[in-house]
């Protein structure tokens, strides 16, 4: 399939991709939730949970997976991310290695080593697209215009990396949304770094056809409540000022929004896009919003696996 190809495929909302990439801090996070032991067997259930969900394909075009995930070998020896495959459900690898802080509270994304290697290696094991994120922190000073740009360079060199190599990269500059700054604070910021990565983007020559951005909406802070048909509209407005006509496409984070309005946001910006005028294929790369309720409902335990099952395919289905 040609990048430009798993784009589409990926970016076709109403389905979307399902970010299930959480490195070991961040699983344990969502395990201590529910109280399960953060062992490799436990995520390794979980994920095997997820991924043979039934149907899943109906809703999923792509799941983006973590090194461990990626390289899993279950007890009949076949792979996990071969439950995906078997479905025609695209495979995705989380190359960035994490955040690091800066003096002056930012986060820096940390360099990964043989990054090219790991691209190939990811590719020839049936890899189609990566994920690198980067966070932004909203302050009085902050993001500085120098840590937005260090933190684009880091996110276009990965791109042009997997371009040239065959991986469609989801390019993720999030801005956290925990706070409570208003609808202007957040449009400035949204604009500052967009504009900066994009920037970095051409400066590298990537093709903007090929790849995927993954943004978070433009929102107040979480602490405010908002009513959805604002984010959408502030959304749309405010990425048709700055992103690329020929972006390939938009893959939502919900960044910590609950799931219902994380939803019901995307829903209304795909259907107000024709009165904008906005062309670029916009769906979703929900990690959280998708996962709350099933592991709430499996708790760690195999009696639950089909009731949790359930209420993934029941949020999926709010999309529809
Ligand atoms: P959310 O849980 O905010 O949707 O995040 C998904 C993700 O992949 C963040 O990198």
């Amino acid at each position: 399939m040609t990048l430009k190809k798993i784009v589409k495929k990926l970016c076709d909302f109403p389905k979307g991709v399902l970010a299930a990439d959480e490195g070991i801090g961040t699983i344990k996070k969502r395990f201590d939730m529910i109280d399960v032991e953060n062992t490799q067997e436990n995520r390794t259930e979980y994920r095997k949970l997820l991924f043979s969900t039934p149907n899943l394909e109906d809703y999923i075009s792509g799941v983006i997976t973590y090194s461990e995930t990626f390289d899993q070998i279950l007890d009949d020896n076949s792979r996990l991310i071969d439950l995906l495959l078997e479905k025609n459900i695209l495979v995705g690898i989380k190359l960035d290695s994490g955040l690091s802080d800066t003096p002056d509270n930012q986060k820096l994304c940390n360099p990964t080593e043989n990054l090219d290697e790991k691209i190939k290696y990811y590719v020839e094991n049936g890899a189609s697209f990566a994920k690198w994120r980067a966070l932004f922190i909203i302050s009085d000073n902050t993001p500085t215009k120098e840590n937005i740009e260090k933190n684009a360079e880091i996110l276009a060199d990965y791109a042009l990396k997997c371009t040239q190599n065959g991986l469609v990269p989801i390019v993720e500059p999030e801005i956290l949304l925990k706070g409570n700054f208003d609808s202007n604070k957040i449009k400035e910021v949204s604009s500052f770094v967009l504009k900066i990565v994009f920037e970095k983007l051409r400066d590298c020559g990537v093709d903007m056809e090929e790849i995927i951005l993954k943004p978070s909406f433009v929102r107040q802070g979480l602490d405010i409540q908002v009513d959805p048909q604002v984010t959408a509209k502030d959304t749309i407005q405010n990425f048709k000022s700055v992103l690329p006509e020929n972006l390939g496409g938009i893959a939502f984070i919900s960044g910590g929004i609950k799931d219902s309005e994380a939803i019901e946001t995307l829903k209304l910006l795909n259907k107000y896009k024709d009165d904008f005028n906005f062309t670029v294929l916009s769906s979703y790369s929900f990690g959280r919003a998708l996962q709350t309720r099933c592991l709430q409902s499996w708790k760690g335990s195999v009696l639950n696996l089909n009731s949790a099952q359930k209420k993934l395919i029941e949020v999926l289905s709010f999309f529809k």
